[in-house]
């Protein structure tokens, strides 16, 4: 997937040339500036070397070869190669310390091959638990806590952060922020297996008010059917055991409440504002209806390996109001 996929206009969102938050600006003026040093250092210690070369007209060297390898191996390099250290330490300490302090936080967990997002205690209430994507308000910090539930991982936004590895038994914190409202599409930066690839996560930055109003309505239970069809898609979620590893909570009859699907532990996305949702397999495609189906008839064909089984014998009515009801739960 490329920028031109942007669901943005004009925002190259998974690029470390335009970076969109304060450590991806410092990481990129490192970069050019430790490309440009090591360029001139290569071009002068080439001239030199170029120069030591030329031979006068007695056929002895133009300059003595002691003081070339002393110039352009020892002298030159050291002075470089030191200035070059001094400003990277400089600038490396200047980026941004992980700090659980910052008002949101935020779990996130890696999977094979998807992205597992708890957002701690929204308003004193439970986890707001999610998948394959995070919201956050634009110009806040925001607190990740990155670990992982099977392999080692890692977790990279190009235009906003550095990365940053996610090891099971452990959680390494990071701040990330965004100063740009937009998508940035964050990649898994270590091998991981067969669909290592395709364990793309995608971030929203939102205005502070839009951000809180968005997070109240991920913490809702999910909601009720609004049409014969929306409700024949919720009998089918739970006849055809999609429930058996996928969480929707309120999903059961208020009677059976204490009884809510909860699946995660399973290892399967928690779907229940998943029609809020951008993209579907871990940014595999697009999130409208018609893909929807298609993953759900057979996930395979676009993102072979998957641990979701397929349902090819699912009839094609049934296909449908369960892509429907799925796509109702904004
Ligand atoms: Cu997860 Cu690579």
């Amino acid at each position: 997937m490329n920028a031109s996929d942007a669901p943005v206009p004009g925002i190259a969102w998974q690029s470390v040339l335009h970076p969109a938050g304060p450590d991806a600006a410092i990481i990129l003026q490192l970069t050019w500036i430790l490309f440009i040093g090591g360029a001139v250092l290569f071009v002068a210690v080439m001239a030199l070397c170029a120069v030591s070369l030329r031979r006068g007209s007695a056929g002895r060297p133009k300059i003595k070869p002691m003081v070339w390898l002393l110039g352009g191996g020892v002298l030159l390099p050291l002075v470089l190669l030191s200035a070059l250290l001094v400003f990277g330490t400089w600038r490396s300490v200047q980026l941004t310390q992980p700090s659980s302090q910052h008002a949101v936080k935020i779990a996130v967990i890696g999977h094979m091959w998807w992205w597992e997002v708890r957002y701690s205690h929204p308003g004193g209430r439970e986890d707001v638990v999610l998948a394959n994507e995070i919201r956050l308000p634009v110009g806040q910090p925001v607190y990740l806590g990155l670990s992982s539930a099977d392999v080692i991982h890692s977790f990279w936004a190009p235009a906003l952060a550095g990365k940053v590895d996610m090891i099971p038994g452990r959680v390494h914190g990071m701040t990330l922020q965004a100063d740009r409202a937009g998508v940035y599409r964050a990649q898994c930066a270590e091998y991981c297996g067969e669909q290592h690839a395709r364990m793309a996560l995608h971030i929203v930055a939102q205005p502070p008010e839009q951000f809180r109003a968005w997070l109240m309505a991920q913490a809702q239970p999910a909601k009720a059917p609004s049409s014969a069809e929306v409700a024949h898609g919720r009998r089918a979620f739970v006849a055809q055991r999609c429930s058996a590893c996928h969480t929707v909570r309120g999903v059961t009859d208020p009677a059976a409440a204490a009884s809510t699907v909860r699946a995660a532990d399973i290892g399967a996305p928690d779907l229940t504002h998943f029609g809020s949702r951008l993209y579907l397999g871990a940014g595999a495609r697009p999130n409208n209806r018609a893909n929807l189906a298609a993953w759900i008839a057979d996930p395979h064909i676009a993102k072979p390996g998957v641990r979701m089984p397929a349902s090819t014998d699912m009839d094609p009515a049934t296909l449908t109001a369960l892509a429907a009801y799925l796509e109702s739960l904004q």
